[in-house]
């Protein structure tokens, strides 16, 4: 199971949130960011925050750090950011967080994609790369709380089936239950689960998440 993750886009609220879960789940996290002063600032309030293992610098030193490495970027910002990064990420697991939305006044839908999904044109964009798409359904702030256990299942689809595990098992860590949904092309419905969740959130001033059942 991975011990290192390196989060490209790294210090928004989701990377953030992530990074202080998975640091107080034991894995060594690598905060990583256009700026790599920013990145280090991150890191540092990440530390703090969770009380374990975080550095912090550019998207380059996360794409090289992380055995495993998790984009936390907006969709618009993929393909300048992943392309030059492709050769350092080789064959790594690379987890999409991204649901593609865009925001109106009152409403949000879908960005158009390449691809159908996110995370399928992540791939596109690393060729080599084990794309997984997963975490897309968890709030940023829930994940930041970290006084509170998370409330949800996190959906996880890939084209290769042991990068699919792992990511299971990152779920795991951080206290949630990973459900395998198979090929990467179903992570287009997954996306769209995030865009309907935040019209819920705003009916209910919640913060929500999905859960399957029956399994
Ligand atoms: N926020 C949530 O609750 C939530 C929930 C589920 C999924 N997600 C998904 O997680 C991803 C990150 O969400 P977020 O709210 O953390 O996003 P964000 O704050 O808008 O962006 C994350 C980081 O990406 C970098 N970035 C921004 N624009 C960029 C660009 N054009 N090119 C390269 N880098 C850029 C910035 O880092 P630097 O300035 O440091 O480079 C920024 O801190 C999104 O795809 C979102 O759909 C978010």
């Amino acid at each position: 199971v991975t011990k290192t993750v390196g989060i490209i886009g790294g210090t928004g609220p989701e990377g953030k949130g992530l990074a202080a879960r998975f640091a107080r789940a034991g894995l060594d996290v690598f905060i990583g960011s256009r700026s790599a002063e920013k990145g280090e600032e991150a890191a540092a309030a990440c530390a703090e925050l969770s009380g374990g293992k975080v550095s912090g610098g550019t998207n380059a030193g996360a794409a090289n750090a992380g055995e495993t490495v998790i984009v936390t970027l907006p969709y618009e910002g993929l393909a300048e950011t992943l392309k030059p990064l492709a050769p350092a990420i080789g064959a790594k697991i690379v987890v999409s967080t991204v649901a593609p939305l865009r925001f109106g006044g009152g409403w949000v839908d879908m960005l158009p994609t390449e691809r159908g999904s996110a995370a399928e044109d992540i791939q596109l964009l690393l060729p080599d790369a084990r794309v997984v798409a997963a975490f897309q359904n968890l709030a940023a702030r829930k994940l930041a709380n970290l006084s509170h256990a998370l409330e949800g299942d996190v959906i996880v689809c890939s084209d290769h089936a042991e990068a699919l595990q792992e990511v299971i098992a990152l779920a795991e860590a951080i206290g949630t239950r990973g459900v395998n949904a198979g090929a990467l092309a179903n992570s287009r419905y997954v996306e769209g689960i995030t865009a309907l969740l935040v019209s819920v959130n705003r009916n209910y001033k919640q913060e929500t998440a999905v859960r399957v059942v029956g399994i």
